[in-house]
Parts: structure tokens; sequence; C-alpha cells
């Protein structure tokens, strides 16, 4: 019997769109999944929605929903998308389920039952204000050792330092900006430092994991492994811990157990035969998709809560690199972050998986998307060796050979295919898709050039039975092309399978000669590339602010600077301090209870020493200088423009919001001659003409 095999990508977070750079990972699974079925495996790809966690708190909050809603909404942009890049989940499920409730709570209880946790006290970083403790992304300081300004709470960019957030230096909530004070909390730990030689012998026994991440972790093993903080204090998104009041699963506990908790989905809800979670997790075959930037949680904890709680540990984990677009890192500033939506909005989905996977090896190396590289590969490759190649077959059958394949003989030539197709058999398990797409042009190649040095379109007017087998080998060479491209071209292939008059193929159909068969009509598979990675490169800068209507509760001057004020406001999420160069303008007491306008997402800042996290939008004309005002409206109150669809950073710069040219005209506020607004009416300001900043 063949053992069933379950192979996951990584959950994604419900907090935020699908975009190009996580496609690389469900693609490349995807890719091997259908792989593996289509030579009749036994297998399954799950996959869910990682839907706990302080941010998505906090983004629902910011919504003013229930973190219940936002994943749910979020669960089904996410299913839509993948279904349009054709990723073949056979379950997706959520982390926030009754299944993984279960089996988190199992594998705690285990732990626990061989000492493996333990409680102890810690100390933290908490924002008063806010009223939670702070993890690393949401405190920022000066680095503990280079000194460098506005680091994260775990580690510096500068000098990559790792520290824990209690060791910056002038430390802020970077939600409200306040400065935070250090409490203790009691929280319990995974004492990994004791399980460092089953961890050893997991490692070397294993022979599919990369021999790089290998050497990584056993590296970390040799600098001695620290002990892992499980729990999390509330308020949290996630699962509370049993017999605790305000104490929850840190996320990364129960994100990989969702691997298992959407196996069960499937077994329980999908599956036509019966099958369980022990037939995939303890006598089954477990295969991993990661990025390199979640290797830690891969291989430390994970393989051991695994073997701990009596299931096998995995087969494989693959493990990638990031995805680049034109050599740089994604970013929404620089316009090369695409979300998935983006980019089916403009092309197809099937052009990204050919170009992932003509890119994709079982390595830790980044992927770039280089767009002349992406449309030479497309219009020159995908377009001109396989496309071009079925259609001009197929067409020409239709027109010279009433649509017949008669039979050919071109023994040599089938043995060279014949070690091709075991080629990319290699290639696809031993996941080089690189190798697999360049053997494939390689077969179109061969047809191409068979075409071509035959003639077929000379032998029709002479030896028409000639012209018959010429066209019959290639007709079948196509039907071949779409069997080893399948994995890839799902979409192409069902289409060439349409075009051919044949079911849909697996496998062991390249063994079958298609003979004494009439095949449908010929037409354009895929098309050239024109000029449509241009229209995906632009993107409006006004989509990367968070502005809104806010209220003034405070106003007083600041002590060390004369044009500055200091206000306390409500931005409709929280309450916090902004400074404001209005004191030439503005007496502090006419502002309290007025409602202003803000930027939200502006990186919180120290102005002469006070802190200001977010700012203050004003109109001036040279001469005076008026505060922009949202009349009607409540704190919190998104403020927008026609046409533009926001998708906020969660952090922006001055010189972002400087690229954003608002002005004023006639008392109206117009971003590109379209007037901001909130829901409730479009803003103002008591300008005649002037520029907002
Ligand atoms: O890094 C991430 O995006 C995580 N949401 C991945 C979780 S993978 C698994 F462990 F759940
Ligand atoms: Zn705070």
């Amino acid at each position: 019997m063949q053992k069933k095999i379950v192979v996951t990508s990584a959950l994604p977070y419900a907090n935020g769109p699908i975009h190009i750079g996580h496609m690389v990972e469900y693609i490349q699974t995807d890719v091997f999944v259908r792989f593996l079925r289509l030579i009749g495996e036994p297998v399954i790809y799950c996959c869910a929605d990682d839907t706990h966690g302080t941010p998505i708190e906090i983004s629902a909050k910011k919504k003013g929903i229930l973190p219940e809603q936002l994943i749910d909404e979020i669960h089904k942009e996410h299913i839509d998308d993948f279904q349009k890049f054709m990723i073949s989940f056979d379950s997706y499920y959520s982390t926030n389920s009754e299944e993984n409730r279960k089996y988190s709570d199992f594998i705690f209880t285990k732990l626990k039952e061989k000492e493996l946790i333990y409680r102890k006290d810690v100390e933290l970083t908490y924002c008063a204000k806010c009223n939670r403790f702070l993890p690393d992304r949401y405190v920022k300081g000066k680095c503990p050792k280079c000194g460098a300004e506005d680091q994260y709470g775990d580690v510096c960019e500068k000098c990559n330092a790792t520290y824990s957030t209690t060791d910056l230096v002038n430390p802020f909530c970077t939600v409200c900006g306040a400065a935070p004070t250090q409490k203790s909390s009691n929280h319990y730990f995974f004492k990994l430092s004791a399980c460092s030689d089953d961890l050893k012998k997991w490692l070397e026994s294993n022979k599919n994991l990369q021999p790089e991440v290998k050497n990584y972790i056993l590296n970390w093993i040799k600098e001695g492994l620290k002990d892992w903080d499980i729990s999390r204090d509330g308020p949290y998104f996630g699962f509370n811990i049993p017999g605790e009041k305000d104490l929850y699963y840190y996320v990364w506990l129960d994100a990989p157990v969702g691997y298992i908790a959407s196996t069960e989905n499937y077994c329980k809800n999908i599956s036509k035969e019966k099958c369980s979670v022990d037939d995939y997790w303890k006598n089954g075959r477990i295969i991993h998709f990661i990025g390199k930037d979640i290797i830690y949680f891969h291989f430390l904890f994970w393989p051991l809560m695994l073997m701990k709680s009596g299931f096998s540990t995995p087969e494989d984990i693959v493990v990638h690199g990031f995805l680049t677009v034109n050599n740089e890192k994604m970013s929404k500033s620089r316009g090369t972050f695409f979300t998935a939506k983006d980019y089916l909005k403009i092309l197809d989905p099937e052009y990204l998986r050919f170009y992932f996977a003509s890119n994709l090896n079982k390595s830790m190396s980044d992927i770039d998307l280089d767009f002349n590289d992406f449309k030479s590969s497309i219009n020159n490759k995908l377009v001109a060796d396989l496309g071009n190649f079925v259609y001009r077959v197929l067409s020409f059958s239709n027109r010279n050979c009433s649509s017949k394949v008669t039979g050919f003989s071109e023994k040599e030539l089938q043995k060279e295919l014949k070690a091709k197709y075991e080629d990319i058999k290699k290639a696809y398990l031993s996941y080089n898709m690189r190798e697999t797409v360049k053997l494939i042009l390689e077969v179109g190649s061969i047809g191409n050039k068979y075409f071509q040095d035959n003639k077929p379109w000379e032998l029709v007017k002479t030896d028409e039975k000639k012209a018959e087998e010429v066209v019959s080998f290639c007709v079948n060479l196509v039907k071949d092309i779409s069997i080893i491209s399948k994995p890839i071209l799902p979409a192409m292939s069902a289409k060439i399978e349409a075009q051919l008059n044949i079911k849909p193929q697996s496998w062991e159909d390249l063994d079958k000669e298609l003979k004494n068969h009439e095949i449908g009509k010929g037409e354009i598979l895929i098309k050239k590339l024109e000029d449509e990675l241009d229209k995906l490169a632009v993107k409006d800068p006004f989509a990367l602010l968070d502005i809104a209507a806010a209220e003034i509760l405070e106003a007083k001057k600041h002590p060390e600077a004369d044009k500055l004020l200091i206000l306390q406001i409500n931005t409709g999420i929280d309450k916090r301090q902004i400074c404001a160069g209005i004191a030439n303008y503005y007496k502090p007491e006419d502002l309290v209870g007025k409602k202003i306008i803000v930027l939200r997402n502006l990186k919180p800042a120290k102005l002469r020493g006070e802190m200001s996290a977010g700012m203050l939008l004003a109109g001036s004309d040279g001469n005076s200088v008026k505060i922009i005002e949202a009349p009607g409206s409540k704190p919190g109150d998104r403020v927008f423009i026609n046409g533009i669809t926001p998708s906020p950073e969660s952090q922006i710069s001055i010189e972002d919001f400087f690229k954003v040219k608002i002005n004023v005209d006639k008392h109206k506020v117009l971003y590109r001659g379209e007037p901001l607004k909130t829901e409730k009416a479009e803003l103002k300001v008591e300008l005649d003409s002037g520029k907002v900043s």
C-alpha cells in the first residue's frame, strides 16, 4: 500500500491580502502536489489562515470590528485569490477552529506530562496607556548596542544585534507613542534546552533536508537552545490556555498545529474516502514548504512538538528564498509591492506560475521578478516554444489532414523523448522546477524542429500519407506536452486536452499513442505580453496614507519650541499625542473639542523632546495657516478620494507623505483634482487656495 502524503504551505496571516511574494511558495507547493497527483500518489494539500496574535487583534480594533469578523472577511479574500491562481488545496481551513483548539490543547498537555513545560516570571514591556504588553513590533527605541534610533524591539536593522524589548533605550509604543514601562508576568515555557539531542538525532537522520538549513540549525544547537515562551497575556486573539484566566497560546504554538487541524477538516468534511489524521500524521508522509524567514519555528519547535506528542516528524521541509521585484525588496512606497489582486487585474495567472517555476529549485536563494526577464520568458519561451507549436500543429491538422491522427513510426526520436520524460519526473520529484521547465522547453524545441525539418506543408502536395504521419507524430507530442507541463500550467493543459478532444490525462498516458483519432479545433492557447507590466507598476502614493478625522482633547504650548503645540487627540482607534506647528496661528484653548484631520500612520518621532505620533493636516497660502476640518465626522472616520483604493502601510516616512501633493482650491481640499472626503462630507478649510502639509 502506498503511504498517504500530506503536503503543506505556510499558513498566511489573516491580517492582510495575499501578495505575489506569497505566491512563490503556493505555486511551488501546488506544482509539486499536482505532479504527485498526476503520477497517482495519494496526496492531499492542506493549508489554512493563520488567524491569531496581536496584529490581528489590533487590526480588527482599528477597523472597529471583532477579530472573528476580520478573519472571516480575509478568509474569503484569500480563498478567492488562491482559486484564481489555481492553487489546488484539498483543505483550506482556519487556525481559529475547534479542531485546532483540540490538537493545540492535546500537544500542550502531552508536553506538560513529559515535564517539558514549566512556568516562570518574566519582565515585559508594558504600555499603560494602551493597557497591553507590547510585542517586538509594537515598541521602538534606540538600539542598546549601536545607539541607532528608531529600532524595533527585537533586532537592530543597523547593526543586526538581537535583544529583547526591555533592552531598548528610550522606548516608545508604536501604537500611541507613550513611553512604556516594565511589568512582570507569569508565563509558560517550553524546555527546548532539554531537547537538543532529540533534535540533533532527527536532523542527522533525515537525509532530505537541505544541507544549508541543517547546518544553520546544528549551529544554533551548538550555541545552546533557549527555552521558548509559549504564552501571551490578554488582550490577545488566540486560544485561552486551559485553566488560565487571561493567558493565551502564543500564535506560533497553534499556527503549525493548523496543518493537522486542516487535515482533520479534510478527513471529516471533504474526503470521499474514509481517512483519519493518523493516516497522515502517524503512518503517512509529511512534507512542508516554507520560506527562510520561518525556519526557526519549523526546524526547532515543530518537530519537537510532533515528536513529543506521538506524531511522525516531517519527511522533508522545503525552504525557499524571498521574492524581490526588479532586484529590490518588495515595498509599497517603492511601487514594487503587488497583491494577488493587483496582479490578476492585469495579467494571466499562468504567466506567474510559469515564471516562478522557471526560477525555482530546492534552494534558499531569493528569486527575482525582473520585468524584462518576465516578459522575454513569457514571450520567447512559453508563447513561442510551447504555445505556438501547439497551435501550429493543431491548426495545420485541421486545415490539411481533416483533423485525423493516423499513426507514425519514429523509434529513435521517441526513445530520446522517453528519456527526457524520465528526467522531467526526476526533476519534479526533487523540487527542481527550473530544470523541469528547461526540459519541457527542450521537448517543445524538438517538436518545432521536427515540424520545420519535415515541411508537412510541402508533403501534403507530394506525399499525403507521409504528411499525415508527420502531423500524427506532432499531435502526439502536443499531447505529451500537455501532460508534462500540467502541474505548472493546468489551465493551458486543460485547453490542449479539449482541443485534442481527449479526456484529462495522467502521467501514464505518455506511453499511450493517440491513433485513429479525430482532434478538435486548434485555437490560440496563450497571448503574448504587450505593455501590461507597465500598468502593474503604477500605484498611487495616496493609497499608502492612513488619514482620518480626530478630536482634540487637550492642547498646550511646547515648552521647548515656540512654533509647536502639543495636542492630545482621540484618533478613533486610540488616544495619542502629536505636535503641530500651528502655535503662531491658534491658541491652545481655542482648539480643544475641535475635529481635525490627521495622518495616523506617520512614523512616530520626537520633536524637541516631545513624542509626536502622527500629523495634523493644515492648509497654508503662504501667509496664514488653517487647520482642515471634517464637519459632522467623528473620530476615526476615514478620509479617502474616489478612484483610489486605500492600502496604507503600517508606517510611512515624512518623505512618502510629501510625495503626495494635496492642495486647496476655494475651501476644498484636492488631490489630483478629486476632493478628499469622509463618508459624511467633503473636507474643508478656510482658505481660497494653498498647499496642504
Ligand atoms: O510567517 C507567516 O506568515 C506565518 N503566518 C506562517 C505560519 S506557518 C505555520 F506554522 F503555521
Ligand atoms: Zn501605547
